[in-house]
């Protein structure tokens, strides 16, 4: 990759990844027939398209738009062979929570870096609900004997997972009476929440305060058996991948980019805030609400005279609270930190060497080719800033987001960067990535 002028011009992306994972599997589960606009294009949704088919669910699909016939809680059927859920941890973890209320055995698998990702986080709470699950010591494959009908439980996650969170909530649909998951430590996307009221099933939110201290937590309450049926859905432009042009944009002096209709739920927009709070020039217009969710369109200009933090934002770090709602965007974020006047530390994020790669060891080891000076911790980083990077040679780590990250960081370093294995993988959240940056690429 060469380096860029600026970005200019107008996109429109595809669906949201998480909100379509959901959306799929909830009219999986309903009954009747339910069209989704704008289904996600991204390898891992496909994953969870094709498990549902070897489940027995009718899919139809003409190009972005996606029809379930939703069997209903009790019409799954036993699938023939194992559930390749590819690289995609949602489509497993969300996946194992609908298996565990089914009667009959099924397993799920992936590829190796799926199969070296913490299932234990699932397996723990949905054996306690009645559910068999035996796995390669807490990973996939995952062999799950279902129940007809689980126990209700009230379980507090030991880490802010949505993913855990939507597991068991969608386990919660087939157990006899109140299930509750307590979130600590941060709120996570609250896609599965939104999508369950979207389809009629009652859920209740309520935030208590932990006793002898200001801290707050929330407690999720879904009510089974619950029975639902189809809906139509228009699913949002996925702000994870709207992240990675915002940084070009807000990077290169002089872009101009307009992103329309964008999801914009609270759980998921935290960047536009941070990188704001960064001195960005990010702006939100026509705000409004589609299916439960709010979308609008993103501008953002190029920062003529570079980014810093305003005094007393402590905006240079991220960590706590803020960790779970930036959780996908933290490979930009620490790119974009190197640009930063004072640098940028990111802490409390060892789940981020969980994810599709350990994506700190990968963050810190192109930072450092790219000739950043960083310095790892177990739970974060630190880069200095501004620091011009230079082009390099670097890997994708097999990880869709380090290779959009570090295509981003190409395009502001001096000289040419080569990322090898960016092409082949990218996919898994965004195929029109490449295309769609060239398109607003200006040299
Ligand atoms: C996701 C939740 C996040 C995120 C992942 C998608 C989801 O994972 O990193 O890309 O759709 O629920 P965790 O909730 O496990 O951190």
């Amino acid at each position: 990759m060469r380096p860029a002028k600026r970005v200019r011009g107008q996109l429109r992306l595809p669906g949201d990844k998480s909100i379509s994972h959901r959306a799929a599997i909830i009219a999986a589960l309903a009954h009747g027939r339910s069209t989704l606009q704008n289904y996600s294009t991204s390898e891992d949704c496909a994953r969870t398209l094709s498990c549902l088919q070897a489940l027995s669910v009718q899919v139809e699909q003409d190009g972005s738009s996606v029809q379930i016939t939703g069997r209903g809680l009790d019409g799954l059927v036993e699938p023939r062979a194992q559930l390749d859920c590819g690289n995609s941890g949602t489509t497993m973890r969300l996946l194992a929570g609908v298996l565990a209320g089914q009667e009959f055995a099924s397993t799920l698998s992936g590829d190796e870096s799926l199969r070296s990702r913490p299932m234990q986080r699932v397996i723990e709470p949905l054996e306690l609900m009645g559910a068999r699950v035996s796995s390669q010591g807490g990973r996939a494959p995952l062999h799950i004997r279902g129940q007809r009908s689980l126990r209700p439980i009230a379980y507090a996650m030991p880490v802010p997972s949505a993913q855990v969170k939507s597991c068991i909530l969608l386990a919660g649909l087939k157990a006899e009476g109140r299930t509750s998951v307590i979130e600590r430590g941060g709120q996570t996307r609250d896609h599965t929440e939104r999508m369950l009221k979207w389809f009629g099933v009652s859920l209740e939110t309520r935030r208590e305060q932990d006793r002898g201290s200001d801290a707050t937590f929330e407690v999720l309450t879904i009510e089974g058996p619950a029975n639902f049926s189809a809906h139509e859905l228009n699913i949002p432009g996925d702000i994870s991948s709207a992240t990675f042009f915002i940084a070009a944009a807000a990077l290169l002096p002089s872009s101009v980019l307009e992103l329309k209709d964008i999801g914009l739920n609270r759980s998921r927009s935290q960047v536009l805030s941070t990188l704001t709070q960064l001195q960005a020039d990010v702006k939100v217009l026509e705000e409004s609400e589609r299916c439960n969710e709010p979308v609008g369109t993103i501008r953002v200009c190029g920062a003529a005279s570079g980014l810093t933090s305003t005094e007393g934002s402590r905006a240079n770090i991220i960590e706590g609270s803020l960790i779970p709602q930036l959780i996908d965007e933290l490979p930009m974020l620490a790119v974009v930190g190197t640009q930063v006047t004072g640098g940028l530390t990111i802490r409390d994020a060892a789940e981020l060497r969980l994810k599709e790669s350990d994506r700190i060891t990968a963050v810190v080891t192109n930072l450092r080719a790219m000739g950043a000076e960083v310095t790892e911790y177990e739970d974060g980083l630190t880069v200095c800033g501004p620091t011009r990077l230079s082009g390099a040679r670097l890997s994708a780590f097999g990880d869709h987001r380090v290779a959009m990250a570090f295509s981003i960081a190409a395009l502001i370093a001096e000289g040419e960067t080569e990322i090898t294995g960016a092409k082949e993988c990218v996919g898994v959240s965004f195929p029109e990535f490449y295309a769609m940056l060239e398109s607003v690429v200006e040299r």
